[in-house]
Formats: structure tokens, sequence, C-alpha cells
């Protein structure tokens, strides 16, 4: 029995990647078309690792996939890749449109084709697991009730509308041809081999780097956190029990104002790292100008999955960001890499010529 994971070498793709294989021999087939957001650094410890099969392409190629597909016969097909970043599909939306929405039809059309051929207890074994995000249901009003599976999609950002289309025709080649698909919404993420262009791992390079920490707006939006191994043992339970057709929201009920998350990091690392001139890093945080269509508050009513699923996270926020900032700190090499763009020349020097 084999996986195949899309976006495996991004910041959730590659956590689920690492822990997949540290909890189980099954193979993972990791396709990635490696944008700037995929980082095989991050994949480094599975080093000549047979169990570990890395493909660079895209999930719209439509003669890459017929032909993983039949070579591999995987069980499961895990869809993370994605365009991910809401301020780049702000200054660039034409990628979100085309990744995100396009490919993901064409790797729906090309697993199709394949599970359609498949003898009918093959078939029903199958499973499409799709990715995706809480940021599709569009943004609450203070003291309005979490998301549930039944929220209306509201997207207001280039990419949480492609990511709600995505979500769209998954529903619909599960209903229309039967594919037997699972989707999860999932909130904001955090943990290690994060990209640092996301607030988390911003603040936490920029801090240690004397730069200022820029806040948009009044720093009082809401996001609803969960550290990114609880996300992944998540979809490992949906994938296991999920019911076929369903969507699963996965959070952690851990809202908080983005100032507080700022503030927050800056403690650990007044404690780990103190600054050498001996003052607070909160000095650094400054107020910039808020993004365009800013979503005030996303929270996730995770009840579902705990209830049918019975899954919990294993973290709190505390324990987590304390992690998170402990990793940043033990892996400035990865940090230095991705800024230097030298993570780029990771695939030349693993694989060298075979890449
Ligand atoms: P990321 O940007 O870190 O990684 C995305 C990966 O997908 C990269 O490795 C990139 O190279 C790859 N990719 C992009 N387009 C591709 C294509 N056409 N074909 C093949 N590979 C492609 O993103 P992430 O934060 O790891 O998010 C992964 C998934 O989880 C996304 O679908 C995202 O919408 C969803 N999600 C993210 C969060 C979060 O907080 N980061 C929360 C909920 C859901
Ligand atoms: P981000 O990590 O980009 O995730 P998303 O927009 O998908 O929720 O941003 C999280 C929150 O932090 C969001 O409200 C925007 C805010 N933010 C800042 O205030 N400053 C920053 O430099 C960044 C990157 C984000």
């Amino acid at each position: 029995m084999t996986i195949l994971v899309t976006g495996g070498a991004g910041f959730i793709g590659s956590n689920f990647v690492l822990d997949w294989l540290a909890q189980s021999d099954e193979p993972v087939i990791n396709l990635d078309k490696l944008t700037y957001a995929g980082n095989l650094e991050n994949l480094a410890s599975l080093q000549g690792d047979a169990r570990h099969i890395f493909v660079q392409g895209d999930i719209g190629d439509t003669t890459l996939l017929p032909e993983l597909l039949a070579k591999h016969q995987p069980r499961a097909v895990i869809n993370f890749a994605a365009e991910s970043h809401v301020d780049r599909s702000i200054h660039g939306p034409g990628a979100f449109v085309q990744n995100n929405i396009v490919g993901t039809f064409n790797l729906l059309e090309s697993v199709r084709a394949w599970w359609a051929a498949q003898p009918q207890d093959r078939q029903g074994d199958f499973r499409f697991l799709h990715v995706s995000t809480d940021e599709i249901y569009g943004s609450l009003a203070k003291g309005e009730p979490a998301f549930t599976e039944s929220h209306p999609h509201e997207p207001n950002s280039p990419y949480s509308a492609s990511k709600a289309a995505s979500d769209h025709l998954v529903r619909a080649w599960h209903h229309t041809y039967g594919l037997p698909v699972l989707t999860t919404n999932c909130s904001n993420n955090y943990g290690p081999y994060h990209f640092p262009e996301k607030l988390i791992p911003l603040m936490i390079v920029n801090a240690l780097a004397g730069k200022p920490l820029p806040v948009y707006g009044d720093g009082q939006q809401i996001r609803d956190w969960l550290y990114v191994k609880d996300h992944c043992s998540a979809i490992r339970r949906v994938l296991q029990a999920g019911k076929v057709g369903e969507t699963y929201n996965i959070g952690g009920w851990n809202e908080k104002p983005n100032i507080d998350i700022v503030r927050i990091i800056c403690q650990l690392l007044d404690t780990l790292q103190p600054r050498a001139d001996g003052k607070p890093y909160v000095d650094q945080m400054t107020f910039v100008a808020d993004r365009p269509g800013h979503d005030r508050r996303y929270a996730i009513d995770a009840s579902k999955i705990e209830r049918e699923l019975g899954w919990k996270p294993a973290e709190t926020f505390e324990t987590g960001i304390a992690k998170t900032v402990a990793w940043y700190l033990a892996n400035q090499d990865w940090v230095a890499h991705v800024q230097s763009g030298a993570y780029r020349d990771w695939l030349q020097t693993q694989y060298g010529a075979k890449a």
C-alpha cells in the first residue's frame, strides 16, 4: 500500500510526510512543483529512505499524473498542493487561480479516470482527501458562533476564493462521479518549517534579526491557531475513519488577536535569547497599513471531528508556541537558507544529476 501526497515539500505537507513515516512503513509518493514555498531541506532527514519517493511536478500535469497513478496504485491521494499566502494572492491572484482551481480540477480528472478503471473493491477503498482552510467561510464578527461545517462559503481574498472553488470541485466530483472524497477545513497552523512570510515565523525571524515586527492595522484581528502536528494527526484520523463525502473542520479552540501572538513570541524570546542591549523585543513592534479586505476573525467549531472521530489536539497554544520558538532558535541554518535562497539549491545538492 502507498499514499500519494501533493505539496509534500511545503510547510504542512512536509510535517505530514515526516510524521507519517515516523509512524508507519507505508511509502509516500511526494509530488511537489517546488514553487518558492517548496523546500526539500524540510525532508533532509529522509535522505536515502526508500519509503519516500519525491517527484517534482505539477498536480495539473495530465501526462505525469496518470503515469504516477498507474505506476504506484495509491490507496489514497492527499492534496496539500496550493498557493497559500493571502498577501501574495492580493498582489498576484493568477497563480492562485491556476494552481488552486485549475490544478485541483486537473488532479481530480486524472484521479477520476484512473480510479474509474480500478476493480470495484479497490474503488471503494480509495480516498481523495482534500486539505482546505477555514478561510473559505469568510470573516466572523466578535461574538458570532465559530464556523461549523454547514457555515456558508463566503471567501473574501483571492486565496480563500480559490480554495473555496477547489472545495466545490471536490464536492462535485463526489456527488456527480462517486469519487470517494474527504475534505478538511483547518484553522491557521504554526510550527516547524513554516515559511517566514506568515505571521508567526516572520515575527520570530525578524525579532532575532533586530528588524521591525509589522502588525497590520490595529492588530486586533483574530485567528484560531493549531500546532501543525495536530493538523497532521487530524488528517490521518480523517483518512482512517472519515465518512466519504463529508467535510471536517479542524481546530484547537485557540482564538487569539494578532497583537497577543506578537507579544507572546517577544516574551518567549526575552527569556530564551535576550536582546544584547537588554531591552524587550516588543520594542521592535510597529503598526503598518492594514491588508486590503482583511478578515477580522476566524474561529473553528471542531466539535464534529471530536465527537465523530474522537480526535483532539495534543498541544495547547502555550506548549505549541514554546516548541515553535525553540525550533526556530535551534534551526537558524534553515532560516538562513530560506532567506538567502540557498534552499532552492537543495534539489541539486541532494539528488544531483537525477534532479
Ligand atoms: P505552503 O505554501 O507552505 O506549501 C505548498 C506546497 O505546495 C509547496 O511545497 C509548493 O511547492 C506546492 N505546490 C504549489 N502549487 C503546486 C502545484 N500546482 N503542483 C504541485 N505542488 C504545488 O502551504 P501550507 O501552509 O503547507 O498549506 C498546505 C495546504 O494546507 C494548502 O492547501 C493550504 O490551503 C492548506 N491550509 C493551510 C493552512 C495554514 O495555516 N498554513 C491552514 C489550513 C489549510
Ligand atoms: P498570515 O500568517 O498571513 O495568515 P492568514 O492571513 O492566512 O490568516 O497572517 C495571520 C494574521 O496576521 C493575519 O490577520 C494578518 C496578520 N499579519 C500581520 O499583522 N503582520 C504580518 O507581517 C503578517 C504576515 C500577517
